[in-house]
């Protein structure tokens, strides 16, 4: 099954964690495989494969609100994944295809994978687009993740990173959800595929309590040892006040998961996860 797989997007956060898990997949960077190349994406040699994967994205939700990185977000989230479904209906393949909390204003306290698009920034609208792509194809899954913690830029680092400067952060304590570790995405796609489970969208989030980005904080000091760190709580609104193309945010990210747990995968219990990340992050 794995030497069946192309993942695109491979070289990004959750594109290395699939990579791992699949060590026998065609593994394509934006240099090997660009999901904006509609005649690159046409040309590929479909026959040899089964499965996409496509991890490639625009994840830079501030960029997205700049007059380039709205044209960027667009042409990638959207019609990159509009060319792949297009691929994946003409060559009948299975596409699996990673969304987003951002798809949604935030309103409601609980997702559940029947809410309706919502979505209140560029990145959010273009990821939006791509749901919709993504579901004119029978054989797809969606899964919509978010706060993804990988090998790459992201929130876990930048505070480690503070840590490791003594610098004491402020940070927002009204935005709350769950964050996904991207070991814990690959497995929930690898429980999907294996188990042919009912085509659709899946929530996915690591399991364990919702909390604010403040307490996630607190809770990465105190798992690296770093509990003399204090963290200041703020609200989005006086975060953001001084800074420019700002992307409004979702402030509840929370999914519900019932759905992923009905097919039978069971979210790790993000606390865990975490302690896990941050003692590979030591050993480095
Ligand atoms: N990060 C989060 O907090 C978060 C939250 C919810 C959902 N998600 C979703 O989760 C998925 C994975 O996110 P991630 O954190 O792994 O993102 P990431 O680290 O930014 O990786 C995205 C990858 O896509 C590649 N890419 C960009 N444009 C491409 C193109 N035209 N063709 C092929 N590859 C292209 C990027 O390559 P370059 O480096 O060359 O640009 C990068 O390697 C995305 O669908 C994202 O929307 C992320």
């Amino acid at each position: 099954m794995s030497s069946r797989i192309l993942i695109t997007g491979a070289n990004g956060q959750l594109g290395r964690a699939l990579v791992k898990r699949y060590p026998e997949a065609k593994a394509l960077d934006r240099d090997q495989l660009d999901i904006t190349n509609q005649e690159q994406i046409e040309n590929y040699p479909w026959q040899d494969i089964d499965v996409i994967i496509n991890a490639a994205a625009y994840t830079n939700v501030d960029g997205a609100e700049t007059s380039e990185g709205r044209v960027s977000a667009w042409r990638i989230n959207a019609s990159g994944t509009a060319n792949l479904v297009k691929a994946a209906i003409s060559n009948d393949l299975v596409l699996v295809h990673v969304s987003t909390d951002y798809v949604f204003d935030g309103s409601k306290e609980n997702h559940q994978e029947d809410e309706p698009l919502s979505p209140i920034g560029v990145y959010g609208q273009s990821k939006a687009a791509a749901d919709i792509a993504a579901l004119i194809h029978k054989k797809t899954y969606i899964i919509r993740t978010s706060w993804v913690i990988g090998d790459g830029s992201n929130f876990v680092r930048t505070m480690l990173g503070l840590a490791d400067r003594g610098i004491h952060p402020v940070v927002v304590a009204d935005q709350i959800g769950r964050p996904t570790f991207t070991e814990e995405i690959a497995s929930a796609i690898d429980h999907l595929l294996q188990t042919k489970a009912t085509y659709g969208i899946y929530n996915l989030s690591n399991g364990g309590p919702s909390v604010s980005w403040a307490d996630f904080a607190r809770e990465i000091f105190a798992s690296a040892g770093e509990s003399e760190i204090s963290v200041t709580d703020t609200t989005t609104k006086e975060y953001f006040a001084s800074k420019d193309n700002i992307a409004p945010r979702p402030m509840n990210s929370t999914f519900d998961l019932s759905k992923i747990e009905s097919f039978g995968f069971k979210p790790q219990n993000w606390q865990e996860n975490l302690k896990q990340y941050i003692e590979v992050e030591a050993d480095k």
